[in-house]
């Protein structure tokens, strides 16, 4: 049984940001170790995915002016492939209905965010080791 929540404790955001650091900096190199956390965590709304007392999946989502933006998603390797990050992404889209959405995620992750409605457009930025192409839903 997987919850899905953005309503969360110290304690799970605890969890996350490692969850972060084991998926997003040491496994790819999608972020760094100096900004994970970072200051926007204090302001963006963080989802959680948890199993039993274990959290499973995160991501962020931070409003910028009149947009919204998804970030920091990452599933524990173990469970990749159960429908984890569906289940917060889907859980994005119900809490932001009519809201214009975009993120930024790396070549092979355009096919899964293009499962729910984001379409790549012709804006990349170059990260240490990743190029980033932005998706959007508007
Ligand atoms: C990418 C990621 C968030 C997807 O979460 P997940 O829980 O593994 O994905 P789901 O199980 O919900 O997958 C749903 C569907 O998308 C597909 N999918 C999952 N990851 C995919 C990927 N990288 N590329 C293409 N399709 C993918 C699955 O095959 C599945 O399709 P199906 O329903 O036809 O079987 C997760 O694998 C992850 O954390 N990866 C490493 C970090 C990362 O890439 N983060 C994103 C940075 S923007």
């Amino acid at each position: 049984m997987m919850k899905v929540t953005r309503f969360i404790t110290s304690r799970e955001m605890v969890q996350a940001i490692l969850l972060r650091i084991e998926v997003l900096v040491e496994m790819h190199g999608y972020s760094r170790y100096q900004d994970e956390p970072d200051q926007y965590d204090t302001i963006a709304k963080i989802y959680i995915a948890k199993r039993d007392k274990t959290v499973i999946g995160t991501a962020r989502v931070r409003n910028e002016n009149d947009v919204y933006r998804i970030q920091r998603m990452a599933v524990s390797p173990s469970c990749q492939g159960e429908g984890i990050g569906s289940a917060i992404i889907e859980k994005i889209q119900e809490d932001y209905p009519k809201e214009k959405i975009y993120l930024m995620c790396p070549e092979n992750t355009i096919e899964f965010y293009e499962n729910f409605g984001f379409r790549k457009t012709d804006v990349t930025q170059k990260g240490e080791v990743h190029t980033y192409h932005r998706m959007q839903n508007y």
